[in-house]
């Protein structure tokens, strides 16, 4: 593990491995230990990387995987919002690499290259039961540089399998982490608005019928926007408005 300081994430802690089971579980035994300030986890490669919904998230060498710790106490409410701010700043990364014109959104955090998963974000967190704000929270986000997934529910794609000028995971991580200090400052001075909009504008089959299973139910309807807590709003075919604050979506 080397530990090292780049300038434009000064104040984040940035530790880089050649191999470990999950960023996100490393992220979690360092709050576990009691650190404190903002940590950047890098791994070249995971043995037991987590997707969504205990998925396993795939992870030979050659993409990005990297977990964001945010050690200080977040209000709960906050947490989906920076689930968006990442998304934007994978997105916007993406777009100054690949053409702003491929990079898509997925409700409610998957960003796409020609219609097809580039990337997904995982957040991890804990609370004290009851308590509405969360100890600590991190944002895991795996970007498919050069490998990806076959036979996946919903279609997955790599940098290097659309085309896309070859760029290697380092000098990913920097745009990344660049666009992520960014909007993360947007967001902080001027709040969610700006970074919903900037969702919006790419978030893909806005205003048509788009299939969304929930925890508990399977829903069809118009997808009509992202509401100000990052919730899906969907309207169904009777015109009934449904908020939904987690699920996955289907076309
Ligand atoms: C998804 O299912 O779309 C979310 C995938 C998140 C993957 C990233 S890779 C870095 C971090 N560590 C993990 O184990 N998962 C996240």
């Amino acid at each position: 593990m080397t530990k090292t300081i780049r300038d434009w994430f000064a104040s984040y802690n940035l530790l880089i491995f050649d191999e470990i089971d999950s960023t996100n579980d490393e992220a979690r035994r360092l709050v576990e230990e009691g650190v404190a300030g903002d940590f950047i986890v890098w791994s070249k490669k995971q043995l037991k990387g987590k997707g969504r919904y205990g998925r396993q998230w795939i992870s030979p060498e050659g993409n990005l995987y990297l977990s964001i710790l945010l050690a200080q106490p977040i209000e709960s409410s906050l947490a989906a919002q920076l689930s968006f701010v990442t998304a934007v700043a994978a997105g916007e990364a993406l777009s100054s690499i690949v053409g702003a014109d491929r990079i898509g959104y997925k409700w409610p955090n998957d960003v796409l290259l020609n219609g097809k998963k580039l990337a997904g974000i995982l957040l991890e967190s804990q609370s004290v039961a009851s308590s509405t704000v969360l100890d600590f929270l991190v944002i895991g986000i795996g970007i498919n540089i050069k490998n990806f997934p076959e036979g996946t529910d919903y279609p997955a794609t790599s940098m290097q399998a659309e085309g896309a000028v070859s760029i290697i995971n380092d000098q990913m991580l920097d745009i990344f982490m660049q666009h992520f200090c960014y909007w993360r400052k947007q967001w902080q001075e001027r709040g969610f608005e700006l970074i919903r909009e900037m969702w919006l504008e790419r978030a893909i089959n806005r205003g048509q019928v788009i299939t969304v299973n929930t925890p508990n139910e399977r829903l069809s309807g118009v997808f009509e926007t992202l509401q100000a807590d990052g919730s899906l709003e969907l309207k169904l075919a009777g015109g009934q408005v449904c908020k939904i604050a987690s699920g996955e979506v289907y076309f």
